[in-house]
């Protein structure tokens, strides 16, 4: 059986009614720029999560690069984070003309080892910004502390983890600022690029909103150089839509990871990663590691099962990040994840069949 890695036209069949309602009033409405489609969402994402203000932007790209701008981030400073993560993540620390400072993930995660950003703090640390990867949460309990024992700011890159929660509270609302993005394949995901700051920093909130219209608090009055990174109207009208279902689809991904580790316990050849407790990760991906992993990605291609590898080199080895000067071996357990994992399809439409069919080829594969 066919299964694809993800199917978000499958997801928008199944509340194709209500979206292409909602889209027809926002096209009848002539409201396309900011106004009262993005007041909306922006409200209505704040109340879902729990905070006081958030500020859509056009990308978690620029959601990271502005929150990161009006917290000061500036040349000279340096902001630790991961290796193992989107480019996004880091790329946004060399264009406000700082240095990403990389520590290496927990293998049982892939997530930013929080002990380890202890060590590296110095006074040129600006900001720490830890990513939710695939939707798991970091370890925020312990980087909350980091952050008031040192007075660095955190910012999330939950960029893969809308809906995903750290002892019962979301994540995105322990740091100084959260970052998200509703790019079409996340967790929620806009029929475009979209992102959002969420903060309960009303200063923060304030500087963002001026930061995505060329840095004006007052139109036509720009007091910074900013950038234009305006939530799109109507990716906003979309969002307040699929906000509705986000709960519904987190809980669906999550039984099919959890039917996922059930069949592929034991299985010879595949090492799922953790679950630690307290953490209940909104699933953006279902990422194991795995033996052999391009014979088993052929082999999972010519039965049309859709499979990627997230992500296939870190950053601190590539082109781009080459000015760092690092080589391979400096971060050990990035890199041997960036060889071993594999995401297998996951989608809240997926059907137990697929399911069923993903899982047998696998356990195929290996038995074999
Ligand atoms: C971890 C992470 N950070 C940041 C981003 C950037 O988000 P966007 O694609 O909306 O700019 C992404 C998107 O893929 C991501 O996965």
């Amino acid at each position: 059986m066919a299964v694809p890695l993800m199917d978000v036209a499958a997801e928008y069949r199944s509340i194709a009614h209500e979206i292409d309602d909602h889209l027809s009033k926002f096209l009848d409405s002539g409201k396309y720029t900011l106004g009262p489609y993005v007041e909306r969402f922006e409200e209505e994402f704040a109340e879902y999560l729990g905070v006081e203000y958030c500020v859509g932007v056009s990308s978690g790209t620029d959601a990271l690069l502005l929150s990161l701008r009006a917290l000061g981030v500036g040349e000279g400073d340096e902001v630790i984070t991961t290796p193992f993560t989107f480019v996004a993540s880091a790329d946004v620390i060399v264009r406000l003309g700082a240095r990403p400072v990389f520590v290496d993930v927990e293998p049982g995660t892939l997530n930013v080892n929080a002990d380890a950003i202890k060590n590296t703090i110095n006074p040129k640390t600006a900001a720490i910004l830890p990513v939710h990867l695939y939707g798991m949460p970091c370890d925020l309990a312990k980087l909350r502390e980091i952050a008031s024992e040192t007075g660095v700011p955190v910012v999330e890159d939950a960029a893969q983890a809308a809906g995903s929660r750290y002892a019962g509270r979301f994540v995105g609302t322990f740091g100084e600022a959260g970052c998200f993005s509703f790019f079409p394949t996340k967790n929620l995901g806009a029929y475009g690029d979209g992102g959002a700051i969420v903060t309960d920093n009303a200063e923060l909130a304030e500087e963002v909103r001026a930061l995505r219209v060329h840095g004006a608090k007052r139109k036509n009055y720009p007091g910074v150089i900013g950038y234009k990174a305006r939530l799109d109207a109507m990716q906003a009208a979309v969002l307040s839509v699929k906000l509705r279902y986000l709960n519904d689809w987190v809980l669906r991904k999550r039984d099919i990871v959890n039917a996922y580790r059930e069949r592929l316990t034991g299985v010879l050849g595949v090492t799922l990663l953790e679950e630690p407790e307290g953490r209940e990760p909104a699933y953006h991906q279902f990422t194991a590691r795995v033996e052999r992993r391009d014979e088993l990605m052929e082999h999972l291609q010519s039965r049309d099962i859709g499979c990627a590898v997230y992500y296939p080199i870190p950053l601190h080895v590539t082109e781009a990040f080459g000015f760092l000067g690092h080589k391979p071996g400096d971060f050990p357990e990035a890199e041997t994840a960036a060889a071993e994992v594999l995401s297998l399809p996951l989608f809240s439409q997926m059907t137990d069949g697929q399911l069923d069919s993903v899982c047998s080829t696998v356990e195929g594969f290996y038995r074999g």
